[in-house]
């Protein structure tokens, strides 16, 4: 008799967004009068940038020349690709990587769940709290964080680095020596991140107690202030330590298109194995390559077409994240967020819990955000609303939580 991966079992509830949208769903169908405005899970709302459809378009049609058709995507990425992400990502930042340093992949959702299975199983994870789920998640499906503790909501082998409006959401550096750090920066979901300086203890911590930095960079795109990395590596000695996660999703709306990369380097190495060459031995094992269309899309973020277009995508966003932050604050609300990423975090009114709160904007205002209690202990009387809304429905949405 065949066993299942036991580990599945001990995962509460459903993911948090699927959680989320059959609450809504089950709203809509006793409601179906009430117009719902969505500005919970971050997805966005923008159509492609021209310039990317215009290189998606000439992409499918050499698929249907026999002369420019291409099968099986190199499993790494094509060069053109990885050349341009050295390029605009990395060599404008003054940060050292190289082509082969850069594995391309569906999106950094998959890539962060997936890069712990080249760590030991022994390993202890450090985490934010509030963190995104799927790093947690993932770590569980894996067996590596021990018994859940219904009441506290926490794992007994994860270190929670608590992220609240006392520390500034500066995570300090645990009691406890992590193995894995998984950190998200800008960060999802209190809106919130660090600076340089900051970071760049985070990235000493970690070499010194010979510990690997996960680090997400899926909103980098969104930082405004100047002393704000935009990549982990103009950080020193970064390359010994650090594994970065990069999206096309937030900005360059491809949430639904999928592409992403992870950055290995070379340096990064646990004795005298080297992890760049593990997980190049994990990709072409099991990922078959992006498709030739989606990284022709990618490529075309980089003209300069697709640059300036891409600019007024997250400006119309970053607009949404102003208009939300002053409208609460002008209803009275303490809010967080919002300067260097498309979230804002703010504290529920009344002592509300999140999920009380989240039921209660849903009914009174019909506007969908996300309680900040599903992405940890410490987000618990916080709430998250995302500025990937269009601008009209972030107006209206304010206007209604104004009316409460
Ligand atoms: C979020 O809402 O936290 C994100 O959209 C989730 C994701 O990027 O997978």
């Amino acid at each position: 008799m065949y066993k299942i991966n036991d580990n599945y079992q001990k995962l509460p509830g459903s993911y948090l967004f699927s959680t989320i949208a059959k609450k809504v769903n089950a709203f809509t169908a006793a409601n179906p009068d009430k117009s719902i405005i969505r500005l919970g899970i971050g997805d966005v709302t923008q159509p492609i940038a021209p310039a990317i459809i215009e290189a998606m378009h000439k992409a499918v049609d050499e698929m249907g020349q026999a002369e420019t058709f291409r099968g099986y995507a190199p499993d790494l990425g094509y060069d053109f690709l990885r050349n341009a992400i050295v390029e605009n990502d990395y060599k404008s930042r003054g940060c050292d990587i190289s082509a082969d340093e850069i594995f391309v992949s569906d999106g950094a959702k998959s890539d962060s769940a997936n890069i712990q299975e080249i760590f030991s199983v022994d390993n202890k994870i450090a985490v934010c709290d509030p963190v995104y789920p799927v790093y947690v998640d993932s770590n569980v499906m894996a067996g590596r964080t021990g018994v859940y503790d219904t009441e506290k909501e926490t794992w007994s082998n994860v270190i929670y680095m608590p992220c609240t409006k006392e520390n500034g959401f500066v995570p300090e550096f645990p009691k406890e020596t992590p193995d894995m750090i998984y950190l998200c920066l800008p960060n999802n979901p209190t809106g919130t991140t660090i600076t340089k300086a900051q970071l760049q203890e985070w990235v000493d911590y970690a070499n010194k107690v010979g510990a690997v930095i996960l680090y997400d960079a899926a909103y980098e795109a969104y930082i405004s202030e100047s002393d704000v990395a935009h990549s982990i590596y103009e950080c020193e000695g970064a390359r010994t330590c650090a594994i970065e996660l990069k999206s096309y999703s937030k900005n360059a709306g491809f949430t639904g298109v999928r592409l992403g990369y992870t950055v290995v380097p070379k340096d990064l190495k646990c004795g005298d194995v080297s992890l760049n060459a593990m997980w190049a031995r994990r990709h072409g094992t099991k990922f078959n390559g992006a498709p030739y269309i989606v990284q022709r899309a990618g490529e075309a973020t980089y003209s300069p077409e697709g640059k300036a277009q891409l600019k007024e995508q997250v400006a119309y966003y970053m607009k949404n994240a102003a208009t939300i932050k002053a409208g609460l604050q002008d209803a009275g609300y303490t809010v967080f967020g919002g300067v260097n990423a498309p979230y804002i975090w703010l504290k529920t009114p009344e002592n509300m819990t999140s999920w009380e709160f989240f039921d209660y904007l849903l009914e009174n205002a019909n506007v969908v955000g996300t309680p900040g209690s599903g992405f940890g202990p410490s987000g618990e009387g916080y709430f998250r609303l995302t500025a990937f809304g269009t601008y009209e429905n972030t107006v209206a949405a304010i206007e209604r939580i104004k009316k409460l």
